[in-house]
């Protein structure tokens, strides 16, 4: 017989962005989060007292507690897959943060071996569930801009050396702007328009080496691994192009821009690297205003707001029920293949196919709600 009530969940991995998962997932009645588990089992001590969490200790003490059906996996990126596929092989749903993996293959075999074990993988960002991104999607689903033709994403500022204790991961393989920041305003765009087809690319780096500008490690300088600065282009299956810049090389921040512009207006979804904010939209002027400054209006922003979490209840609603999480592995491997490509267009300056391909991701529905009890 399925199991009832809420869903065991155990973390691996309870560093910096623990914080806002812990504090949502406490917080969801379909959710019961068991056990705590890092290679510093001091940090995983600290977070279980401070979030009321029963047990803690090391990765193997999450994977071989009988009470976790889904391990969270908050590690660093460079390790995700190897977190992941160990959490499969004891038997265990898992949710991962971004990207799903630093290559395809080892993105691929997880997808597999989740697929032969009957486990289901989510992975971040799980921003665009919120009522921010769907709000948005609705407006485009109902027709308000029309046929949507392009996007433009922006995201650049100085870089997160000037904030994370311990930023050395990203700058190295697996990360920097493109893959750190990327998934969240790729994945955006693949909720827009379906599947990449192709991609073009520029990058550069604009410094060899940071300084730790936080935390305890200060003035603690590091090498630079990848490109800090990229601009791609983006060709989609189903049609629409877009144009994006993702740089930690910039003294101008300009963070969470995303503008979808369709035959009858253009739309602005609010930052993808959070969970709500203003949707706006400018239709096309009269011929005479044409110089006139854009008029905006508002669009009702709809949903049960929460944060980071509501893929991991979705991914544990789905594994109860049979269903398919939103923030699919099939997913998330799009768009780790979609920034393969873009690094690899870079680097040899040359038109990249994206192979895999995703269903459409289907709108979360208006009346979703974290914190009811469905289980
Ligand atoms: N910090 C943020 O603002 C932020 C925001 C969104 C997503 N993320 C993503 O979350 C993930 C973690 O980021 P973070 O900022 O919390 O990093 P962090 O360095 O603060 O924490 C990572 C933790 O994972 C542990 N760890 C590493 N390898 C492990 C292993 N093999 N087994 C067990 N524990 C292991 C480390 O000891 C550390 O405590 C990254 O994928 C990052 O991209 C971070």
């Amino acid at each position: 017989m399925a199991r009832r009530g809420p869903v065991g969940v155990g973390f691996i991995g309870t560093g910096m962005i623990s914080n806002t998962y812990l504090e949502n997932l406490t917080r969801f009645p379909d959710i019961d989060v068991v056990v705590l588990g890092d290679l510093n089992v001091e940090v995983a001590k600290a977070q279980a007292a401070k979030y009321r969490v029963p047990q803690w200790g090391t990765a193997d003490d999450v994977l071989n507690h009988p009470g976790v059906e889904m391990v969270v996996n908050l590690t660093i990126p460079a390790v995700h897959a190897e977190v992941a596929g160990k959490a499969i092989a004891a038997g265990k749903h898992v949710w991962s943060e971004k990207p799903i993996s630093v290559d395809r293959q080892s993105g691929r075999d997880l997808l597999a071996q989740a697929d032969a074990a009957g486990l289901l993988i989510g992975v971040a960002p799980d921003t665009v569930l919120g009522p921010g991104v769907q709000s948005a999607r609705r407006a485009i689903a109902r027709g308000d801009i029309g046929e949507p033709l392009s996007a433009q994403t922006v995201m650049q500022y100085i870089g997160p050396d000037t904030f994370h204790p311990s930023p050395e991961f990203l700058f190295a393989k697996g990360a920097g702007p493109l893959f750190d920041m990327g998934p969240y305003y790729v994945t955006t765009l693949v909720h827009v328009f379906g599947s990449v087809q192709s991609v073009a690319a520029v990058g550069s780096k604009g410094r060899t080496t940071r300084t730790i500008r936080a935390g305890d490690r200060i003035g603690t300088t590091f090498e630079v691994e990848v490109p800090t600065h990229v601009a791609a282009l983006a060709k989609f299956v189903d049609g629409g192009i877009s144009q994006s810049v993702f740089s930690f090389d910039s003294p101008l921040t300009r963070m969470g821009v995303v503008e979808v512009t369709g035959t009858e207006g253009t739309l602005i979804i609010p930052d993808p690297n959070t969970f709500t904010g203003d949707v706006k939209i400018t239709r096309a002027p009269a011929i005479e205003a044409i110089s006139d400054p854009a008029v905006w209006e508002s669009i009702p922003v709809t949903g049960e707001y929460a944060e980071r979490g509501l893929g991991v209840l979705d991914l544990a609603r789905a594994a109860r029920t049979g269903g398919r999480p939103l923030a699919s592995g099939e997913l998330g491997y799009h768009v780790l293949d979609t920034l393969v490509a873009i690094d690899t267009a870079l680097t040899e300056d040359r038109v990249v196919p994206v192979d895999s391909r995703v269903e459409r991701v289907p709108l979360v529905a208006e009346d979703f709600d974290p914190f009811q009890r469905t289980l």
